[in-house]
């Protein structure tokens, strides 16, 4: 079995880069309405085909950059600060820098399998891109066409109108026209945002590479969501207005009933709240809260968890604050605070954290113990204990060892410990929000294949509880197969172990009458979903 990039789950990496998004997002003034717009529009095809110059005099618009204020209706996005000269440039510039590294990380995320945050990081350094707000706009475009990925198919399809198959047009092309058909149907651009769009995507990616979609483009503007649906019915409908696949929604509704899966679908088409762990290795809470608070982030406590707080406003990205530079504080989702929570490592004790990369919840256990004891991190992922170790020392842990290990097989330790956290591979069906690429790389048979990993990494694991000590069973996913079926599984060939209520107890509890394990879901939560169930060996 190979590795599972798909199914990495939430952690504290993917919520450090979403948290950027969140912040460059809004300070672009880029948003994206939860209700996509249902309108019809005037074509854009002769302005969209027209070279540089025609485009912008069709538009009404100058031919040379603007000078003056009155001219800023051109600027991508709607950023109409004060304009100077050259200002012109340097957006649609920062727009060609953001549209070069959103094609170069969508290409990689289809044709490699790659997640959305390892290609956007790639494409990053391998570009050598500094420009933050161009990085920002590039994620968020990003994330919300793979959000979409089958509607907008469906837009692009209609858009070509039979002139080639979608599948058939080079990776960079297909990417920009999904883009594209995003901005045009589903975020509502104006007509010139998309003029600008398309100009900043000729500088980025050549007119070779546009000249196969022009038409296509053209078209888009006037497609409206509605035109597209209106030949489908029935499940598959609802699969295209959710953005998920026909079979998975089916798989969603038989698990978790018709009102919840769609409630949690919905859910995860905006953007979810995030959250930071404050880091009491490093410093004193309230001293931590007030330096936070001078950078312009503003945050509240979220009830029933020590140390976590949710963002609720940030001037700028956590992740380029100095209290984030210094440990002083970690982005990190609530379910997966949570989850540490209920593991309540105390100090003195001894740890098994497996699947523990990049070490989110290594190192809130580390904080919950004071630095002191033992926590011994197994992951299978080179890169990703990389990202392990630079965590575990911004964050001052003292305490924490990695080993390079493939959990499903005898763990490499003789280690009896007091707590074994599991953060298992999964589908990801809590996370999609973050993590959308995962929804189209799944197939139908992924719940049970990933369920036989969840279940082999498990037995291995619980083998290192020691007598009265405890495993903790956690997935982002909400799939029952991945969950209680492999805890039911677990509990009926080992009965040393059994399920107790896990505490504090935030969620809705598990399904199939496993009312002790505890279910998040990012609708009712606001946090990813999640599952979490503790299990005490007997003494
Ligand atoms: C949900 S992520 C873990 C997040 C981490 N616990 C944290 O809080 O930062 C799942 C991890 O499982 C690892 N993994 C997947 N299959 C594995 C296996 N068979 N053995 C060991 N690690 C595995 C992946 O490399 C990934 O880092």
């Amino acid at each position: 079995m190979k590795a599972l990039p798909s199914s990495s789950g939430s952690s504290g990496e993917k919520e450090a880069s979403s948290s950027l998004v969140i912040a460059l997002g809004s300070s672009l003034g880029a948003t994206c309405p939860s209700e996509p717009p249902m309108k019809a529009r005037r074509s854009l095809e002769p302005v969209l085909l027209a070279p540089w110059g025609s485009c912008l005099l069709a538009l009404g618009a100058p031919a040379s950059r603007p000078t003056r204020k009155s001219d800023s209706f051109l600027w991508p996005f709607g950023m109409t600060t004060a304009l100077n000269r050259g200002c012109w440039h340097k957006s649609l510039a920062m727009m060609a820098t953001a549209i070069k590294l959103a094609v170069r990380a969508l290409v990689e995320v289809e044709v490699r399998r790659k997640s959305e945050r390892l290609a956007l990081s790639e494409a990053v350094a391998e570009l050598g891109i500094r420009d933050v707000r161009a990085i920002g706009l590039a994620h968020r475009l990003v994330l919300e066409t793979l959000k979409r990925l089958n509607l907008l198919d469906e837009v692009a399809k209609a858009a070509l109108a039979g002139e080639g198959s979608l599948e058939d047009l080079g990776a960079r092309a297909r990417a920009f026209l999904r883009l594209f058909a995003y901005r045009a149907v589903v975020e509502g651009a104006s007509r010139r945002e998309l003029a600008s769009f398309v100009l900043s995507a000729r500088e980025a990616l050549g007119k070779g590479t546009l000249r196969p979609i022009e038409r296509a483009l053209g078209r888009c503007t006037t497609l409206s969501l509605d035109d597209v649906l209106a030949s489908r019915s029935g499940d598959e409908r609802l699969a295209l207005e959710l953005c998920v696949p026909t079979w998975l929604l089916r798989l969603l509704c038989r698990d978790l009933g018709r009102q919840v899966a769609i409630g949690l679908l919905k859910a995860s088409l905006v953007q979810a709240p995030s959250y930071v762990r404050v880091n009491t290795l490093r410093g004193e809470e309230g001293e931590i809260l007030a330096s936070l608070e001078q950078e312009g982030i503003v945050l509240e406590p979220v009830e029933g968890l020590r140390h976590v707080y949710k963002v609720v406003e940030a001037g700028k990205p956590i992740i380029l604050t100095d209290a984030y530079k210094e440990g002083l504080v970690y982005p990190q989702d609530k379910a997966s605070c949570l989850a540490v929570e209920v593991a309540n490592p105390r100090p003195g004790q001894v740890v098994l954290d497996v699947c523990a990369a990049p070490g989110a919840k290594t190192t809130y256990m580390a904080q919950l113990m004071g630095n002191r004891g033992l926590i011994i991190s197994i992951d299978f992922s080179r890169r990703r204990l990389g990202a392990w170790r630079k965590l575990v020392a911004r964050m001052g842990v003292k305490v924490a060892f990695p080993i390079l290990a493939d959990a499903r097989f005898q763990l490499p330790t003789r280690l009896r410990a007091d707590v074994v956290l599991l953060d298992l591979p999964c589908t990801s069906t809590g996370a999609f929000a973050k993590t959308p690429s995962a929804k189209w790389r799944l197939g139908p048979r992924s719940p049970k294949n990933m369920a036989k990993v969840q279940a082999r990494i498990l037995r291995a694991s619980a083998e290192h509880v020691k007598p009265g000590g405890v495993l903790i069973y956690t997935t982002c996913s909400l799939l029952v197969e991945e969950n209680e079926r492999v805890v039911e599984d677990f509990l009926r060939a080992n009965p040393d172990f059994e399920l107790e209520r896990p505490e504090p107890f935030l969620g809705l509890p598990g399904l199939r009458g496993l009312s002790k394990a505890q279910r998040l879901y990012p609708h009712i939560h606001e946090c990813d979903g999640y599952f979490i169930a503790k299990l005490r060996r007997e003494s």
